[in-house]
């Protein structure tokens, strides 16, 4: 076999041919290809619709295709148009007609989707691995700097000072939420899709769930219409990747500001920065600044897939083939972000003296000093505004909060007494002692839990 072609009498246009052609990227599809196709061959055999033998024969066949493709001597042509069409027609030039016998009650429709749901399947397990493997990294880099003090942020202004770790752990939260969201679109991918045929299922007593237990599937689709019209595992796994993706990136952004000469909370290893070509004092955070820079690309995708589907009638329109390119190039980009992510983390150094300056300077114990007021009895609202005022006293005098004297506080409010100063950073903290809040001995339980949370990951579950 050459390529099919059918009731046509002559060959396709050579740009036709080149323009419709899905190998020069689908043949990643290849160990799950022939991994279907050795599942439906048995089945085929155990229902009696070919000869054991013959199935012996063509599981063999396959078998040394892989090695083929694996030792870089199959030949890839464009006239084949996909992996499905190669394997098939190197399947019957090394065991001749009885090869032909494969693709009995099946369609490349059936088939296309169970290679894709297989590929889905292995880089979401893969995701999990690799997303955990960075929250371990978060972890460390938490407990290493236990005790570090930073101020917290809002709209970029000091707000009130949090430990470092309690950051840190932020970001282990909206990872834990990606790592529940591709564990969750691991269900609907986890469905066989053969027997579907090209639309209306097929004429053979053929064995579905077999097919599906042999595969590792948990569960057989069902509607033949749906399942070779159905990309939503794709367009979930993009998803749940630009999610990820924009929680790297807002990371990405936070390590690109810690490493800046303004900030200089962080120094990154010398294995994760770059120099500049031209200024020689330079280090940088080139590698936070593709994480930020990638998730645009990954957005891409999601919404290529999106745009590509919402047109389609039902069921298979070549259309879907665009799903591949995007879904690929997302996992790859998703997988290599987190490994490299990883690697810095594990390598940052936090540069303690820095952050620990930068959360002495200013105001940033005004809520607590509004927060002690209502604790004598003044309303929230009241003392806000006594405070407001102390802040632009001491702002005019040039003043921090502990260099101004009992005397200068009562004027502002006959409340204030001698234990005001011993409001420091350190008890700012330490009354934040809820859940969800910065205490150290908050934290310390958030680590733990977080730490069992990635010793109880298994990818069984
Ligand atoms: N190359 C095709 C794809 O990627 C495989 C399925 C083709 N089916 C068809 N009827 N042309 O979607």
């Amino acid at each position: 076999m050459s390529h099919i072609r059918g009731r046509f009498h002559k060959d396709a246009d050579k740009l036709v041919t080149e323009y419709t052609a899905s190998i020069p990227f689908d043949w990643r599809l290849y160990p799950y290809d022939i991994a279907g196709s050795i599942a439906h061959a048995r089945m085929l055999a155990k229902q009696g619709i070919i000869q054991a033998e013959e199935a012996e024969i063509i599981i063999s066949g396959l078998a040394s295709i892989i090695q083929e493709i694996e030792q870089g001597k199959f030949q890839f042509k464009p006239e084949l148009e996909d992996i499905h069409m190669h394997i098939e027609a190197r399947l019957l030039d090394k065991v001749g007609e009885v090869g032909g016998k494969l693709h009995t009650a099946r369609s490349r429709n059936d088939q296309v989707a169970l290679d894709l749901r297989l590929l889905a399947k292995e880089a979401i397990s893969n995701t999990l691995v690799k997303l955990k493997a960075f929250q371990q990294a978060l972890i460390n880099l938490a407990e290493i700097n236990k005790g570090v003090i930073m101020p917290g942020y809002t709209h970029l202004q000091p707000a009130q000072p949090v430990l470092l770790a309690h950051h840190l752990l932020a970001h282990f939260e909206m990872l834990q939420r990606d790592a529940d969201r591709f564990s969750d679109c691991l269900k609907r991918t986890d469905v066989m899709p053969l027997g579907s045929g090209a639309i209306a299922g097929v004429a053979y007593n053929i064995d579905r769930e077999f097919l599906a237990r042999q595969l590792g599937f948990s569960q057989i689709s069902q509607n033949s219409i749906d399942a070779v019209s159905d990309r939503d595992f794709v367009v979930e796994y993009e998803a749940a990747a630009s999610l990820c993706m924009m929680h790297l990136s807002r990371l990405a952004e936070e390590i690109i500001l810690w490493t800046s000469a303004e900030f200089d909370f962080i120094e990154l290893d010398e294995a994760y920065a770059t120099s500049s070509s031209i200024m020689p004092q330079k280090k940088n955070p080139d590698v936070a600044e593709l994480v930020r820079g990638k998730a645009g690309r990954v957005y891409g995708k999601l919404i290529a897939l999106l745009v590509t589907m919402k047109g389609l009638p039902l069921s298979y329109n070549r259309d879907m083939q665009e799903d591949k390119e995007g879904l690929f190039d997302t996992i790859d980009t998703l997988l290599s972000t987190l490994e490299v992510f990883s690697g810095m983390f594990e390598t940052i150094k936090v540069k303690t003296v820095n952050t620990e300056k930068a959360v002495r300077r200013g105001y940033i114990l005004a809520t607590d000093l509004a927060d002690y007021l209502v604790k004598k009895g003044e309303s929230f609202r009241t003392a806000y505004d006594i405070v407001a005022r102390l802040v632009n006293y001491a702002m005019e005098k040039g003043k921090s909060f502990s260099e101004l004297s009992l005397t200068k506080y009562k004027d502002f409010c006959p409340l204030f007494s001698e234990d005001v100063y011993s409001i420091t950073i350190e008890s700012s903290l330490a009354a934040r002692d809820i859940i969800g809040g910065t205490a150290p001995k908050q934290v310390e339980q958030a680590i733990a839990t977080a730490k069992k949370i990635i010793g109880d990951f298994s990818l069984g579950k």
